[in-house]
């Protein structure tokens, strides 16, 4: 059993820690954040280190080279950095949409979200379903408003639209003051002062800050504005009007986001961004498991599995578990449980991931992620705990959008297929379901886009010497039947297949939404579901 920890210790640690994701439309500026959030911490006394660490990583692996050769970030680590007192960690999630599925499993590992978004953009289609992710598991949203620097869209519009699409209450915590070539600073609704910038060679250093304390009516604001001070005094009196009060149990509900608006790449409004985010952001609570929930603090170490890396190392078939420490403490060295099996478990070979640079961990806290050296032991969702008598509840399945068939090179290799695709598929990197009216198993692959069976095949081909003919299906959404089920209602149906997935539970696949409308109207009853577990959702909260 390893040590716990004293309570103490381990409340304190809970109390600083802030665990997130971030989650945007590639380009709206994900990465140049982070980066700038990680400056503000200490953790790289660059900018562009963060891009600089992605590019070096490309030598280290094989099937990487395919991130490198479509410009493209597959795999997705945790970073960590200090800052006025917290342990912040950022869980970072790959930008592409074909690999969605993968943010979408970190962010039940995260205790809140940063929405970004592109001034000029808004709210566009990846936010949208990362955010209604974030909307299941109820956590608290914090959005950013990036690229002030550039003319963007109406604020007031982009208030509007994110009440509109996404159907959460925004209410600015700050307001951007200029904008495009003209963008000054904020003024900061919560304590009541203006933030000016200047300088910063596109955000290389720190820039220069100047705060007027003070109301919007008052002197010496009206004077350090200028000729911004009218636009502004009418925008916030607007906002005042129509009763957008930042209410932090409203935040923590996931009711109401705050708005934060800057400029990533100029640095400006970005550490204030920080420290407001810092502020109103949950520290890690329990978490449901099969026993209830479990206290961070009085519980010894646990925690589960949210993703796993492989083949780090192209001679090796080596995979890393990351786990987010869900209570106590973990130590080095110590032996702890792996619930599903019952095998206790030595936690050796444990590594914090800053950047791309391991570091070896001798302990870690609820909400740090560990990456732990995984035999091939490891599955996504597992529960590793001391105690070994609870499990925490597993990570939904989520719809895949794109579907194909295997077709296999060499017969004579079907056994290499079956144990090369259940290891993918265990590690979540591709879902199989299999057609129940064939007589010999044929494996159907489901995936986010294309890109993710390419990951796939190369992988196979790799480190398995499978050799796969994938030929593409009609149908892109998946649903999960509750309740009674009768997979004859489909026998006849034309645009809608009936398979079993991994698990051995049925599910459907579909043309698209209308053919899921009708299956609906047709069958009295038949309640489907976008996730294969969607009482996971409730769990995870
Ligand atoms: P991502 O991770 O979300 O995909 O976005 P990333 O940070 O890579 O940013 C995408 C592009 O947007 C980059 O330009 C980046 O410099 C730019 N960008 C990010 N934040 C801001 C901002 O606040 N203002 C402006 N004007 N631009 C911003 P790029 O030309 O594609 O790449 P690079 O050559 O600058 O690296």
């Amino acid at each position: 059993m390893s040590e716990s920890g004293s309570e103490g210790e381990v409340a304190r640690e809970v109390e600083r820690r802030r665990t997130f994701a971030i989650i945007s439309h590639p380009d709206a500026g994900k990465t140049t954040l982070t980066e700038k959030l990680l400056l503000y911490g200490g953790a790289v006394r660059e900018a562009g280190a963060v891009r600089g660490q992605r590019a070096a990583r490309h030598a280290t692996s094989d099937w990487l080279e395919l991130e490198q050769q479509r410009g493209i970030s597959v795999s997705s680590s945790a970073l960590y950095f200090d800052y006025a007192g917290k342990r912040v960690n950022i869980l970072d999630t790959p930008g592409h949409r074909d690999f969605s599925e993968d943010t979408y499993r970190t962010l039940m590992a995260a205790d809140s979200a940063v929405m970004l978004m592109d001034a000029a953009k808004g709210v566009e289609d990846q936010t949208r379903k990362l955010f209604q992710v974030c909307r299941l598991r109820r956590i608290p949203i914090f959005t950013f408003v990036n690229k002030m620097d550039r003319y963007g869209r109406d604020a007031l519009d982009l208030m509007s639209e994110i009440e509109e699409i996404l159907g959460i209450d925004a209410v600015p915590a700050d307001w951007p003051i200029g904008a495009g070539a003209d963008f000054r600073g904020v003024y900061d609704r919560i304590r009541q002062r203006v933030l000016l910038y200047s300088g910063g060679e596109h955000g290389t250093t720190r820039v220069d800050e100047q705060v007027i304390e003070g109301a919007i009516d008052e002197p010496q604001v009206r004077e350090v504005l200028g000729r911004d001070y009218d636009d502004l005094a009418e925008n916030l009196e607007l906002i005042e009007g129509a009763g957008a009060t930042l209410n932090p149990e409203a935040v923590r509900a996931g009711e109401q986001t705050p708005m934060f608006f800057g400029s990533a790449l100029t640095n400006y409004a970005v550490e204030p961004f920080l420290e407001r985010f810092l502020e109103m952001a949950p520290c890690p609570d329990g978490r449901v498991s099969d026993q209830g929930k479990i206290d961070p603090v009085a519980q010894p170490f646990s925690g589960f599995v949210f993703k796993i890396q492989a083949n780090m190392d192209p001679d090796h078939r080596d995979r890393v578990a990351f786990l987010r420490v869900c209570s106590g403490r973990f130590a080095k060295g110590e032996t702890t449980r792996h619930v599903r099996t019952g095998k206790s478990l030595r936690l050796m070979n444990s590594t914090l991931i800053m950047g791309n640079d391991r570091h070896e961990v001798d302990t870690a806290y609820p909400g740090d992620v560990v990456g732990l050296f995984d035999p091939g032991l490891f599955r996504i969702g597992d529960t590793v705990s001391d105690q070994g008598d609870f499990a925490y509840a597993g990570i939904p399945s989520f719809s895949p959008e794109s579907f194909m068939r295997v077709e296999l090179a060499a017969v004579l290799k079907r056994k290499s297929l079956e144990k090369g695709l259940a290891q993918l598929v265990q590690e979540g990197a591709v879902q199989s379901f299999q057609a129940i009216e064939t007589s010999s198993a044929s494996w159907i692959l489901g995936a986010m886009g294309p890109l993710q069976f390419e990951v796939m095949r190369h992988r196979l081909k790799g480190e398995y010497r499978v050799d796969l003919q994938l030929t593409a299906m009609p149908f892109k959404l998946a649903r999960w039947p509750q309740g009674d089920f009768d997979p004859d209602i489909f026998r006849f149906a034309e645009r809608i297949m009936v398979v079993k997935d991994a698990q051995d539970r049925f599910a459907i696949l579909a043309h698209n939404q209308w053919d899921l409308q009708r299956a609906i109207e047709r069958n009295e009853g038949l309640v489907l579901s976008e996730t294969a577990d969607p009482e996971l959702f409730e769990a995870a909260r």
